[in-house]
């Protein structure tokens, strides 16, 4: 890790004594080289513009080319009376004295440009990579109660996210969530957060019964054992059909008993036959099996539990292919009567509930027209999927203490959370409290997620499916291929990428086409080319063979042709991307930096050879290499991705 003495060191090699620091501004100078270059620009301009530094320093923006320079300040932004922005902006570059950090500024309009001397970043933001490594970029302190305090102590976060269903295929709905849960949960702890990874399974109602009668009759231990998932959904799919028939039945019995009470002919026949059509119905038998679980019948709960037991064993390998362990396997089933209850009895005596036809709900219309009626109790009694939430948010309170709680849901739940929130905050005390910390990270639809084999209905099988693509992909360059030594393993880490990245590609609420063919292409934006970037910085390292000890020393001078500086410029943007991706909570804020980062490096290769050179360029030059793997590195891994050394 790069330290305030070593930093110091460096920046008085530079000429400064200090390291820039803006008074009652927060920066973090060891772990982000522009906030040296914003508090040392902010220092400079307070005497030129009369405005404050600590105002000064957050109107310096990035651009969004290298060519407009490193920062921008748009002079209206320092709110001064008087002078006209483009008269100060002038005057900024008249005035601004010669540093040993930024170039002379250029006036342009209203805007005033700052370029870093390539010099002074190069030798600040190098060396700080290769100490960093797997650190670098990321900042823990942004995660404390007070971040300026290191003693403070982190924040507590849950992310909850992924939460499928037992017994239910797991949809594109729930891949989207686990994709971009697993992002939140990964930023978040690379920023000091303590976070906490939940996984809230749909295992509790009516249709866990379905599911229970359903293997009674079609079950099989040695399936179940097998493949948990497929073989429950198995079940749950011909145990469902052979209830929609006998609904079927029961409606054309019933619309009999209309048709003869309208001739006023005699009933009873039918209506003795329906009786016992809805008797041994399924979907009776169901009901009193789910009534044995509530009631905590050993038989029933016992089964019930081992297949969410199986299951989970079985969601647990599938997820440690995409990088993701979580900490709590929750669900429905597991949120306590009691918790209900209590949040039952609150918003009884806080009105916010009512009774309406021997059921209970809130009406939220009253608040917001779009929120409409909430019921919260059936008239028999039963929980809903809302009432859980209640329930369940409140005792995560409990457990865990949380400063923040993510829900990653697709936003056709909107409506849902919003309730949620909603009568959170109505019941007031901790239950309000809870409602504040919560947030919906909502997105968009995946259209058309059907690979070759079908409509995809588990996650091992699209995985399975693009890593199949994956391997015809690779094997349709021979030489290459011949050279892979583990090439199934690899094509399953590249089919992985592959639909993590295109999923990750747009902002989370756009909708997007599953495109097997394009996300499969090593041409494009796409998860296999930044894994070809990263295999081709390791074979750069590789070929090199430069020590440790040989890149640290080397001599950054020597990067001085235009290629090699915009590589460094654009490395020195990372922990600015990092913490602006907590802002905007985008997984493509991270993927957009990753592949400008790539492409720069991309047309730099033919300038600045590593193995063409000799010395002490080919030092310097496998350096500034290793820093960009190390970078692309850090990116990827926060992404969720396992970055591959060859392919
Ligand atoms: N299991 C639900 C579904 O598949 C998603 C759960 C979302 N989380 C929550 N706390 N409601 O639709």
């Amino acid at each position: 890790m790069a330290t305030p003495e070593s930093l110091s060191s460096a920046l008085q090699a530079l000429g400064l004594s200090n390291i820039p620091q803006v008074p009652e501004a927060t920066t973090f100078p060891v772990y982000n080289q522009f906030d040296i270059y914003r508090s040392h620009i902010a220092e400079l301009l307070e005497p030129i513009t009369g405005a404050p530094a600590k105002i000064i320093l957050p109107a310096l923006q990035w651009t969004a080319v290298l060519d407009h320079g490193d920062l921008v300040l748009p002079v209206p932004a320092l709110r001064l009376k008087g002078k006209k922005p483009d008269q100060i902006a002038l005057e900024i570059q008249e005035k601004f004295p010669e540093s040993p950090l930024v170039q002379p500024p250029q006036a342009e309009k209203a805007f005033v440009r700052f370029f870093f001397k390539p010099d002074s970043l190069t030798r600040l933001v190098l060396p700080s990579i290769l100490k960093s490594k797997d650190k670098y970029g990321f900042n823990p302190n942004l995660g404390l109660k007070d971040p300026s305090d290191s003693k403070s102590g982190k924040k507590k976060m849950i992310v909850e996210f992924s939460s499928p269903n037992i017994a239910k295929p797991f949809h594109a709905g729930h891949l989207r969530s686990t994709i971009i849960g697993g992002f939140l949960a990964n930023i978040y702890e690379n920023a000091g957060w303590d976070v906490t990874r939940m996984n809230y399974l749909g295992d509790w109602g009516k249709q866990y019964g379905v599911l229970g009668v359903g293997f009674e009759r079609f079950g099989d231990e040695e399936k179940l054992k097998e493949s948990p998932i497929g073989h429950l959904y198995d079940v749950y799919v011909k145990v469902s059909a052979i209830s929609r028939d006998q609904g079927e039945k029961i409606k054309e019995v019933q619309a009999e008993i209309k048709e003869l009470q309208g001739k006023n002919e005699p009933v009873t026949e039918k209506e003795t036959e329906l009786g016992r059509l809805q008797n041994e119905s399924v979907d009776e038998e169901a009901r009193r099996y789910f009534k044995r679980m509530v009631d905590g019948d050993e038989a029933a709960v016992g089964t019930w539990k081992r297949f969410r037991d199986l299951s989970i064993v079985k969601y647990k390998q599938t997820y440690a292919r995409l990088n993701i362990a979580y900490d709590d396997y929750s669900g429905e089933s597991q949120v306590l009567d009691e918790s209900m209850d209590a949040a039952a009895r609150i918003m009884a005596e806080k009105k916010v509930s009512e009774e309406s036809e021997g059921a209970i709900v809130v009406d939220l219309a009253k608040y917001q027209k779009k929120l409409g009626k909430a019921l919260v109790r059936k008239k028999d009694g039963t929980s809903l999927y809302l009432t859980r939430d209640i329930g369940a948010a409140r005792e995560r309170l409990d457990k865990y203490h949380f400063d923040k709680m993510i829900y990653v849901v697709a936003s056709q739940q909107d409506l849902h959370l919003a309730q949620l929130f909603k009568i959170l905050e109505l019941m007031g005390g901790e239950y309000a409290e809870v409602s504040k910390r919560c947030q919906h990270i909502n997105f968009g639809m995946v259209l058309g997620m059907s690979t070759r084999k079908g409509t995809a209905k588990f996650l091992d099988d699209i995985l399975r499916d693009v890593g199949d693509k994956m391997h015809e992909v690779m094997r349709s360059n021979a030489d290459k291929y011949a050279q892979v030594e583990n090439p199934d393993q690899v094509a399953d880490i590249l089919g992985i990428s592959a639909v993590m990245v295109q999923d990750m590609s747009g902002k989370r609420i756009n909708n997007y086409e599953f495109d097997l063919n394009r996300m499969t292409s090593f041409e494009g934006d796409t998860g296999p080319y930044l894994q070809y970037a990263h295999a081709r910085l390791c074979s750069i390292a590789r070929r090199a063979g430069l020590t440790a000890e040989e890149l640290e020393g080397a001599d950054w001078s020597l990067l001085n042709e235009k290629h090699a500086v915009d590589v460094v410029r654009s490395l020195a943007q990372w922990p600015d991307v990092f913490a602006n991706t907590l802002k905007t909570q985008e997984p493509v804020t991270v993927l957009t930096y990753l592949f400008k980062m790539t492409h720069l490096l991309s047309s730099s290769y033919e300038q600045l050879s590593v193995v063409r050179a000799e010395g002490e360029v080919k030092k310097a030059r496998g350096a500034l290499y290793e820093c960009a793997r190390q970078v692309l590195h850090n990116g990827m891994r926060v992404l969720g991705l396992s970055p591959v050394d060859r392919m």
